[in-house]
């Protein structure tokens, strides 16, 4: 018999994250994984939150968050609803997306949510009640939390703790990525960490950013010098969708290929959120240091243990322990 205490149930921005949070939803992962990783697993999973429901409100396209949470609820035996298109919600009739939303926690327990704006999350979680769970699966260009954990749980695969230092690169577009801003902000709470952001002048992380940051950081443009320093590699792609820039820059600069990644260290791994555009070159897929891919399959587990915990679900031992 599981015990379920009411957790935290809002995951909104990687400031609400504390280093213990994040080692222990790290761990939660690993076990998770483990018990999937057998048919008699998984059946059990699909018990644990069979009595749940959740809605997938998707106002911005997306692949793997929408998918990667689908499959998680479907892991986790929790039903699922989804409006991806709302010409077919009563927002056509002019209802607001706020009543649309507080009609969505009459029928569900969670609601996970993408929406163009940055600060519409904000205005959904102070008008729920404190017990709906509420997930921001992207929040306009300014955070995208569950993408930065499940990029933060990459990272502790690859030995997060026991490595004194590690060299992290951010490449691209950062002005409009918030992958980059939540990861950063994640990272920050790290002191075995520098961080090199690696732009263009125009496209340079905004500067409430860089203002919370409390370890060693860089701002550069010379890619081919980063490239040979360090572990991480996490590169982004021109995000037009947002706007607000018009420059045309060389993007070849910014990217990898045949041409550079033999610069990179032997032991380096390469990140990206994805979806990617030309700045990662086909053939680097093939690279045993290209890690993106394996980063999806990341995100559905995390995603999973994301929600055990939101449900109080977070006893790791309990979880390693129970006889399924
Ligand atoms: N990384 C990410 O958010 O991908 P999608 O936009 O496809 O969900």
């Amino acid at each position: 018999m599981i015990t379920i205490t009411l957790s935290n149930s809002r995951c909104i921005s990687s400031q609400q994250y504390s280093l213990p949070n994040l080692l222990n939803l790290c761990k939660l992962t690993d076990n998770i994984r483990n018990i999937a990783s057998t048919s008699e697993g998984l059946k059990y999973l699909k018990t644990i939150l069979s009595d749940k429901r959740a809605i997938l409100y998707f106002k911005q396209a997306s692949t793997r968050t929408f998918l990667s949470f689908e499959n998680a609820c479907h892991i986790l035996g929790i039903s699922c609803s989804e409006i991806r298109d709302t010409s077919t919600s009563s927002e056509i009739k002019g209802e607001s997306e706020l009543d649309a939303i507080k009609t969505f926690s009459q029928y569900v327990d969670l609601i996970i949510m993408r929406h163009p704006l940055s600060d519409f999350i904000y205005e959904i979680s102070d008008n729920l009640p404190d017990d709906m769970r509420i997930i921001n699966a992207g929040s306009g260009s300014d955070q995208h939390p569950t993408q930065a954990l499940l990029d933060f749980y990459t990272i502790y695969q690859y030995g997060l703790e026991n490595k004194t230092e590690i060299k992290i690169a951010f490449v691209g577009d950062l002005f409009r990525s918030r992958a980059v801003r939540s990861l950063a902000l994640l990272l920050n709470k790290l002191n075995n960490i520098k961080l090199y952001f690696v732009s263009p002048k125009t496209f340079q992380i905004k500067s409430d950013i860089l203002e919370q940051l409390n370890v060693p950081y860089i701002e550069t443009n010379d890619f081919n010098k980063v490239i040979q320093e360090v572990d991480i590699i996490y590169m982004t792609r021109l995000q037009n969708e947002y706007g607000g820039i018009n420059e045309i820059i060389d993007t070849n600069k910014y990217s990898i290929n045949s041409n550079n990644i033999n610069k990179l260290k032997d032991d380096a791994i390469i990140l990206h959120p994805l979806p990617k555009r030309d700045e990662i070159a086909v053939e680097i897929d093939k690279d045993k240091r290209a890690k993106y891919w394996e980063q999806c399959r990341n995100g559905m587990y995390v995603r999973v243990a994301l929600i055990c915990d939101m449900f109080g679900l977070n006893d790791i031992n309990l979880l390693k322990n129970k006889i399924y």
